[in-house]
């Protein structure tokens, strides 16, 4: 019997690209949904722990649940969780899963670039620190998806965005021009949750640790 088989657990996941892995992780530590999470239109499920129930929504609302205590973990991107201004929840495991880059991007043509960048990107926060850092001033422009098109179209001189493979950059005429940050899946725990239920919290994070390596 596990340590945390009979403790109330709601684990939330981030929808989306990792999801599979997530739950494979999940599955190595015996903790797996009834139902297939991957085809099911359902948003929490049963597993087949009577007392722990999986939820999956978008990465920022996984963040708002666990912070609120709603859901005692989380699974979630590193790009969300900067972005995130709660503090109801601590990090303590880089999940190693969907690893990628955070990276500022243009034209491979570049013309000559004005002395104030305009810069699309969803992760106004994580853009609004890096070039605070390099002390470069910027007008930011919020987009929710598709960043590659605004330097296209010229709707802004430099995007931050995700990169994996690097396929969309470079189908859209795009590179590279410098990095901001590295991206993973993080297991994030609800401060109170931790304390109240530490026992089954700590064993689900030691596991999950010793799967990451
Ligand atoms: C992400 C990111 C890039 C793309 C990068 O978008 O915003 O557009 O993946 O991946 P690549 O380097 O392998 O081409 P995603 O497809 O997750 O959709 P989104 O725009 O809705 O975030």
């Amino acid at each position: 019997m596990s340590l945390y088989a009979n403790t109330p657990l709601v684990i939330a996941l981030s929808k989306g690209r990792p999801l599979k892995q997530l739950l494979e992780r999940l599955d190595q530590l015996d903790i797996s949904p009834i139902e297939d999470m991957l085809v099911s239109r359902k948003l929490v499920f049963d597993t087949h722990h009577s007392n722990i129930k999986l939820m999956v929504l978008r990465g920022l609302d996984v963040a708002t649940y666990v912070d609120h205590g709603i859901a005692d973990i989380g699974m979630v991107g590193k790009d969300v969780l900067l972005e995130y201004e709660g503090d109801g929840f601590y990090e303590p495991l880089d999940l190693k899963i969907a690893e990628c880059e955070m990276m500022e991007a243009g034209m491979v043509n570049e013309p000559a670039l004005p002395r104030r960048l305009r810069v699309a990107t969803k992760f106004t926060q994580t853009a609004k620190k890096y070039y605070a850092q390099k002390g470069i001033q910027i007008d930011m422009i919020k987009l929710t998806g598709a960043m590659e098109l605004a330097p296209v179209m010229g709707l802004a001189h430099r995007i931050i965005d995700i990169v994996e493979t690097g396929s969309t950059l470079k189908a859209n005429g795009l590179e590279t021009k410098a990095h901001v940050c590295s991206i993973s899946s993080r297991l994030i725990v609800n401060k109170v949750a931790f304390k109240t239920k530490q026992i089954a919290i700590q064993s689900v994070i030691d596991a999950l640790g010793l799967e990451t390596g």
